[in-house]
């Protein structure tokens, strides 16, 4: 049975304390560092950016999952790139010419990822999928930690899934937004393979062993 990725999100982490939460997501299970790009005009929301970046590359041994929540992503990705970044995601609603977008991404030799808003359809994938290594489908409106799950997922998850299928793709499905332990086990058998998690984690009182009950939660 193999076991999905965990993402952990840097955005529920404690910035007062982040040498020792990033030193915990090293002992940890997790597979990536999620780490969220909020500008403030794509969503209504300022996160962090590069001085962050910056001081995570240096303590954070797993690799980078950077969501690029901003408008004209393209402006960046050499930036978040040379900065450490291993998966890039833009937004689908970001993006006006989203082949270019996601070549330029792997010709700066990162894995290139594409967002989709919960009112996004998946089927707008369908002819860049050539293009595309991962499809991060969010599962709240992006902008916060913390929000509620939107239960629509699910069946867009299995619909892209089916999708992927069809088409022979080998990209990667991930789910970023109210996902923990009361639904990763749905979201895997509906067809995820990469949960992003922010509050569910840092908010438990022992963050590496929600981790691994995550790592742990798809269904025999
Ligand atoms: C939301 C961000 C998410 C967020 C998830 O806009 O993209 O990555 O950190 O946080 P939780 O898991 O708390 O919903
Ligand atoms: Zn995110």
């Amino acid at each position: 049975m193999t076991q999905p990725f965990i993402a952990p999100s840097l955005l529920a982490a404690d910035f007062a304390n982040l040498q020792r939460d990033l030193e915990l997501i090293n002992r940890s299970e997790a597979d990536y560092l999620h780490f969220d790009v909020m500008d403030g005009e794509f969503v209504p929301n300022i996160s962090f950016g590069f001085p962050i970046l910056d001081a995570v590359r240096k303590h954070c041994q797993k690799p980078l999952d950077v969501h690029l929540m901003i408008t004209q992503p393209d402006r960046y990705i050499d930036a978040f790139a040379e900065g450490g970044a291993s998966v890039i995601h833009v937004h689908y609603e970001a993006c006006t010419h989203l082949h270019r977008t996601l070549t330029h991404i792997r010709e700066m030799g990162c894995r290139a990822g594409v967002a989709l808003n919960p009112h996004t359809p998946v089927t707008g994938l369908e002819d860049v999928l050539e293009q595309i290594d991962v499809i991060l489908i969010m599962s709240v409106n992006p902008g916060f930690g913390g929000q509620s799950f939107i239960p629509n997922t699910l069946p867009k998850i299995a619909k892209l899934k089916q999708m992927l299928t069809a088409n022979r793709s080998s990209a990667l499905i991930e789910v970023d937004g109210g996902v923990g332990p009361k639904n990763a086990a749905s979201l895997l058998d509906a067809g995820a393979d990469i949960l992003v998690a922010g509050s569910s984690v840092f908010g438990a009182s022992d963050p590496l062993e929600a981790i691994r009950q995550l790592k742990n939660s798809r269904q025999p």
